[in-house]
């Protein structure tokens, strides 16, 4: 894992005002401080990016990211938001495709594959979340699944492009659940997807991408989980809306 540099990054959701999120991002700030070998990502709702970044200021190791992003430049798309407005509010990394917008919002893969190419045009960080719901792995399907949303989610896309690309496997039901994937099938999934990434793509490729884990992660399991060979960091929810305790989970 030597060539990845493991991402942790807080997807907070639809919580916390813009004065809340100012302060619970400078609280991360001041706390992370010195953190090393590990990359910091948090995700305001859109509408506290700006604040937040000129709190954080712009060489802050504490980078940000949007939660959506409309598969466009511009145009009357009401209520919607830009790649180019999410870049120029301060943000680096977009988090696509979270089963959240896939169950209530009506994603699809295709539409995930829309917004990728919306925040590659844009010079953002995809961060591409795939995962299986409770009943499809009950019926062993998780590994059709999870091939049929990367292969669908990235077609057309070719390697060059993806090289920035971060995958997040969250199972559905392990999130907000207090379950959490055992250590046995985080390893299988994510040996599942590197092996995916190496026979569709690249072996240097497949190398270079990182593979997050989320669902339920806290401060006393994520030790176990970055143990694994092939898991590159953690897309953290409930747990990274409270600084202590996503500075612990950077801190691994
Ligand atoms: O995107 C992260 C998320 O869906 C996991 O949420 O609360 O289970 O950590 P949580």
């Amino acid at each position: 894992t030597a060539i990845r540099t493991p991402l942790i990054a807080g997807n907070w959701k639809m919580y916390k005002t813009g004065t809340q999120a100012v302060a619970a991002a400078k609280q991360l700030a001041d706390l992370s401080k010195g953190a090393q070998g590990v990359d910091i990502m948090i995700a305001p709702t859109a509408l506290s990016l700006p604040l937040v970044a000129a709190a954080l200021g712009e060489n802050s190791p504490v980078r940000l990211g949007a939660q959506n992003i409309y598969p466009g430049k511009e145009g009357a798309f009401t209520g919607e938001v830009s790649g180019e407005m999410i870049r120029d509010a301060g943000a680096d990394y977009v988090i696509i495709g979270h089963s959240e917008r896939r169950q209530y919002f009506g994603e699809t893969d295709e539409i995930v594959g829309f917004k990728i190419r919306a925040a590659l045009d844009a010079g953002l960080i995809p961060v591409m979340c795939i995962g299986e719901t409770e009943s499809q792995r009950e019926a062993d399907k998780t590994f059709f699944i999870l091939d049929k949303q990367i292969s669908d989610g990235l077609k057309g896309f070719d390697l060059k492009e993806l090289d920035s690309l971060i995958l997040a496997y969250e199972p559905v039901w392990a999130i907000g659940t207090g379950k959490t994937a055992g250590p046995e099938q985080v390893k299988e999934v994510h040996g599942f997807l590197r092996t995916l990434l190496k026979e569709k793509y690249a072996e240097d490729l497949a190398a270079k991408i990182r593979i997050l884990y989320g669902g339920s992660v806290k401060p006393g399991n994520i030790k176990d989980l970055m143990q694994l060979e092939d898991v590159d960091g953690a897309l953290v929810g409930g747990a990274s809306l409270n600084p202590e305790d996503f500075n612990k989970i950077i801190r691994f």
